[in-house]
């Protein structure tokens, strides 16, 4: 089965069209995710006009895959958040998660979006075999960050014994799609414009900062926010800390009003992240539930199928009241090496360029974190969250867990002396796609449903990984920074904003089999 969103089945958008003229404003946004968008309406309510530039569709990025968790409960925890940052950094954390929080809830009240916001409560419980003491001192040092947090003794599971969790209170869920479709609409009323369709190639900073896009139209801005969720315009300093994860999630079908409306946590390794979403179908009699986790690096991940199957097992021990799992998708995550976004003035870039990246996991709230911390800095406000969340920081405590993220980069350019993934272009079966290797060089080749194989190089246009396939989303993608590609090898997500090149297809002989049926041409062949 391919992949299924819950979202995209429930939610509808207005269509808009791309940039066709050159503009000024006083702010040019890059990316309309909750990052973009947030930072976007925010802006355009100070009074300040506003242009965001969008490659695809609103949300048509990692925000439309996201289980929409909203959560001062850090995935990271914050015991070792307040390790590596300190005490006030911890609370400062605390503080601007719950205030993200908060300004969702009133930009949904101030602009009336339908979008099934709801408070709700969180646990989180451990797996089997884990020590209830690190439960205890997460509970101790989340308190003492300023979180609403009790220990009871098991989670509102019926039938299933977690034992004893921690019970976050405050926490909340929404539909992303309908929240973000709301928010374009509110900002546009302020005056906003959303360009879509329209990739921007380069962003210049300066006294009048410059955005490029790929037709060479211009916006001239006093102020640029490139929010493509990896930056696009930032070739090394951010990127080589955080590292790039898949993520799956699965909704399976429940009877209504049978499992608890809140936020569940498990701490394993790899760890689920679960809610209920009621709003499907209000005609029917059921919910679905939606469970998420099973995360790995991306480029290390060719077995999607037993993780959406493992997920199904883990959820059917605990909610043995699903019925049948009609939805299922993967997406992105960056996880930077210190736990936290890097929010703020893009490092090593001429003045007035702002990025907001390094989601954690946590990317609804750091993406409205986003939003508050960059209207603040444009319009020349302090905010107390600056240094915590400056792109440029340095934490000395993470430099371990830096070392050991950087060689697993290093590690995929070694795949330049691999062979390929098959043993040639006929071995692909239709509908796939797989990295062959042709003397020194890596071909990406995409076979479609009718047999035909369309080529391109393999070489990441960021900074020259080999791409690989991801099945169940039919793209490629990048191991080392997590730039993705479409089938034919257009680039769908940076910090790539240029297109894997393309190649000649084979001749056709060796695309499909021979009219005899019995031999089929290779063309291509491993080493
Ligand atoms: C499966 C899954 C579950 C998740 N669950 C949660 C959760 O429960 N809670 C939570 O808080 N977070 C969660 N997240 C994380 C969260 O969804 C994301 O971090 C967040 O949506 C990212 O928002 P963004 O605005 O940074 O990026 P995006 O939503 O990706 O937006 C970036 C936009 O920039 C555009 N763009 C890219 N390049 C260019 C270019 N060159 N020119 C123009 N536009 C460009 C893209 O098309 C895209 O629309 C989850 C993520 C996944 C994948
Ligand atoms: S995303 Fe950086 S090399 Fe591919």
């Amino acid at each position: 089965m391919r992949t299924n969103n819950v979202w995209l089945a429930t939610s509808a958008e207005a269509p808009r069209g791309p940039l066709t003229m050159d503009l000024r404003a006083d702010v040019c946004v890059i990316g309309a995710g909750v990052a973009g968008l947030t930072t976007a309406y925010l802006l355009a309510r100070e009074g300040r006009s506003v242009i965001v530039l969008e490659r695809g569709a609103v949300a048509g990025g990692e925000t439309r895959n996201t289980t929409a968790h909203l959560s001062n409960a850090m995935d990271d925890r914050f015991v070792r958040l307040e390790r590596v940052h300190g005490r006030g950094a911890a609370r400062l954390v605390a503080e601007s998660h719950g205030a993200a929080i908060t300004r969702i809830e009133e930009i949904v009240a101030d602009e009336d979006i339908a979008c099934d916001f709801d408070r709700v409560d969180g646990y989180l419980f451990q797996p089997p075999g884990r020590p209830m003491s690190e439960l205890s001192e997460e509970l101790a040092v989340a308190r003492r960050a300023g979180v609403f947090v009790e220990m009871i003794a098991r989670a509102p599971i019926d039938g299933f014994d977690t034992g004893a969790c921690l019970r976050f209170t405050g926490q909340a869920q929404l539909h992303p799609l309908k929240y973000m479709h709301g928010l374009a609409l509110a900002f546009e009323r302020l005056g906003g414009r959303i360009f879509c369709d329209t990739p921007v190639k380069e962003v210049h900073g300066g006294n009048e900062a410059e955005v490029i896009t790929r037709d060479a139209r211009v916006v001239r801005a006093r102020a640029a926010v490139v929010a493509t969720n990896s930056p696009i315009n930032n070739r090394l300093a951010v990127h080589t800390r955080q590292v790039p994860y898949r993520t799956f999630v699965i909704g399976a079908i429940v009877p209504r009003g049978v499992v608890t409306k809140a936020l569940f946590w498990d701490d394993g390794d790899p760890y689920h992240f679960v809610r209920l979403e009621a709003t499907v179908d209000p005609t029917a009699d059921t919910d679905v539930l939606l469970v998420g986790g099973e995360d790995a690096r991306t480029g290390e991940v060719h077995d999607d199928e037993a993780r959406y199957l493992r997920l199904e097992a883990w959820a059917r021990a605990r909610w043995p009241m699903i019925r049948d799992v009609p939805y299922r998708w993967s997406g992105q995550v960056y996880e930077p090496v210190d736990g936290l976004a890097f929010i703020g003035k893009n490092p090593l870039d001429a003045d007035n360029v702002y990025i907001a990246t390094g989601d954690s996991g946590q990317g609804m709230t750091h993406g409205t974190i986003a939003g508050i911390l960059l209207t603040d800095l444009i319009c020349g406000r302090k905010n107390p969250w600056t240094r915590l969340y400056d792109p440029a920081r340095v934490r000395l405590s993470v430099a371990r867990d830096y070392v050991r993220d950087s060689v697993g980069t290093a590690a995929h350019y070694a795949v330049w002396l691999t062979p390929g993934d098959v043993s040639g272009v006929d071995a692909i079966p239709p509908g796939e796609g797989a990295v062959l290797r042709q003397g020194l060089q890596k071909i990406a080749a995409y076979r479609d449903e009718n047999g035909n194989v369309s080529m391109c190089s393999a070489t990441c246009t960021h900074l020259g990984c080999v791409v690989g396939w991801n099945q169940s989303e039919s793209f490629w993608e990048c191991p080392c920074h997590g730039s993705r590609f479409d089938r034919f090898g257009k680039v769908v997500n940076g910090p790539a904003t240029v297109d894997l090149a393309p190649l000649p297809a084979p001749p056709a002989a060796a695309t499909k089999k021979l009219p005899d049926g019995t031999k089929k041409k290779k063309v291509l062949e491993p080493v």
